[in-house]
């Protein structure tokens, strides 16, 4: 017992971090055991190199100034996209396709306490974000009469809930060998001035999710690539849990990936203004890269072409295809992707045994990010897709100009109505109208159910 405390006092001494056990003799044996689980957890060398090595940061500006237009298969190629369809969905119909849903995020800016996915957002049905991703994903088997896998990421945050949802509602539809939910890793916040590591309680180290990026880490951790390979996986179709206008396994993007024998591909759309809060895709020295919004100065977002148009204009939806074959070949660099500093407001226990609720940021987080995947791709490829179409996400609560729930509630309406026009149904302008993927996956599904033309005067759900 002496030996084991002595082996842990020399190992938080020798990375200066002696604070972590300040509490000792005040914690019970679970807390001990609890704190000395989460420091063995912790790579020490690792946390003071992000600390020392990179304290600068990126020069977003000096790399933002090499920035390009990505070559990308733009809207307007019908001919290309409908190509890709019937390739994608020879890939699907092969089983080679699974989905991955990341939804480890808290929600802090929707003002919602619940994991985002449990977030009711269908404009007639008040179905789920999960409910209208796993719909999406059942419409999709059944159509292609295929299996598809499952793959949903969580966080501390937002694992056992995300459980516990599914399990109440009978995984919404999908047998248990079908849906696998499984938890990513965790980094601790240290003192943006000392680096030294956070106490959020005294028995507790300040930890927060490592980002969409650590599911890299997460699915080999899970082995959950290795489960993939055996079910004849090869491409895995990826998306955010706030975006309910994804269509489950897109068969035209997993066409077009297919077809330039891309390893990693991803939907963009025209943004709508220069300081859109999206990551821009672009091409850097001949490399396809995200910069988020908040990293690309202002003058470079704002550079235009003749035209009056954004020289940047791709905006990331977060929605990628990626090879099987691709993430194991990066699980085996622990460094292909970077973490990014986040400067935080983070509360924290001091040496008295007394909570800090800072008011301005005074901690530092690290966040590994998936897209950074792009440029390691020996071949990329960009696509863009119609923004009425594809992304709607869910990200501020009511009231803000951007991301509510209303709006993304009326764009979903608004590209069923679109879809039915399509088909010879008009809607009435007040009408609210939703349809399950279930019904009909996309427009041409929507052609072969309308028999003949009608008008919509209330609301409906077509499911
Ligand atoms: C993100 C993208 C942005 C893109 C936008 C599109 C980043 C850094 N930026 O912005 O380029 O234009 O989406 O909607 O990703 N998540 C986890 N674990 C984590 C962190 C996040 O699973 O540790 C999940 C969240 O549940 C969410 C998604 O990743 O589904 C996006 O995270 P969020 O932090 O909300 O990114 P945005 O700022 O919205």
């Amino acid at each position: 017992m002496q030996d084991a405390f002595d082996a842990l006092k020399s190992l938080v001494e020798k990375h200066g971090q002696s604070h972590l056990i300040g509490h000792w003799n005040s914690l019970n044996s679970v807390e001990r055991d609890l704190l000395v689980k989460e420091i063995h957890s912790i790579d020490f060398d690792e946390l003071r190199r992000l600390f020392i090595g990179n304290a600068k940061g990126t020069d977003w500006k000096q790399l933002a100034s090499r920035a390009k237009p990505p070559d990308a298969v733009r809207r307007e190629e019908l001919a290309a996209h409908r190509h890709a369809k019937s390739i994608g969905e020879e890939a699907i119909r092969a089983g080679k396709v699974a989905m991955i849903l990341v939804a480890g995020g808290q929600g802090t800016r929707l003002g919602f306490d619940l994991p985002k996915g449990m977030f009711r957002i269908g404009p007639v049905s008040n179905r789920t974000l999960f409910a209208m991703h796993v719909d999406s994903l059942r419409g999709a088997m059944k159509k292609y009469g295929v299996e598809i896998p499952l793959l949903i990421m969580t966080s501390p945050a937002t694992d056992q809930q995300t459980k516990d949802y599914f399990a109440a509602h009978n995984n919404l539809g999908l047998r248990d060998d079908q849906i696998t939910i499984f938890q990513q890793g965790t980094m601790p916040a240290i003192d943006a001035s000392t680096g030294v590591i956070l106490l959020e309680s005294t028995h507790r180290i300040a930890m927060s999710p490592d980002g969409h990026g650590g599911i890299v880490k997460a699915l080999s951790k899970h082995g959950l690539l290795r489960t993939c390979a055996e079910r004849g996986i090869e491409h895995f179709f990826y998306a955010q849990v706030d975006n309910p206008l994804v269509t489950a396994c897109d068969p035209t993007l997993i066409g077009h990936h297919l077809h330039r024998g891309s390893q990693m591909t991803t939907q963009v759309v025209q943004k709508r203004f220069a300081k859109e809060k999206v990551g821009n895709v672009v091409s850097i020295d001949g490399k396809t890269q995200i910069i988020e919004y908040s990293d690309l100065p202002d003058e470079v977002a704002e550079l235009q072409n003749p035209d009056g148009s954004l020289q940047l204009w791709a905006g990331n939806i977060a929605v990628h295809v990626l090879d099987r074959q691709f993430l194991e070949n990066c699980c085996l660099d622990d460094n292909a992707l970077p973490f990014h500093r986040a400067h935080k407001a983070v509360p924290f226990v001091d040496a008295s045994g007394s909570t800090i609720k800072p008011a301005s940021p005074n901690a530092i987080k690290f966040e590994r990010f998936v897209f950074d995947l792009l440029p390691h791709a020996a071949q990329a490829l960009v696509v863009e897709g119609d923004a009425a179409e594809v992304f709607a996400p869910v990200k501020n609560a009511e009231g803000a100009a951007t991301d509510t729930p209303s709006l993304s509630r009326f764009a979903i309406s608004n590209r069923f109505k679109r879809w039915l026009a399509a088909a010879g149904v008009e809607s009435e302008a007040s009408c609210v109208v939703e349809i399950n993927p279930l019904w009909a996956l996309d427009a041409d599904d929507v052609k072969t159910k309308i028999q003949a033309p009608s008008k919509i005067q209330s609301n409906t759900y077509f499911a």
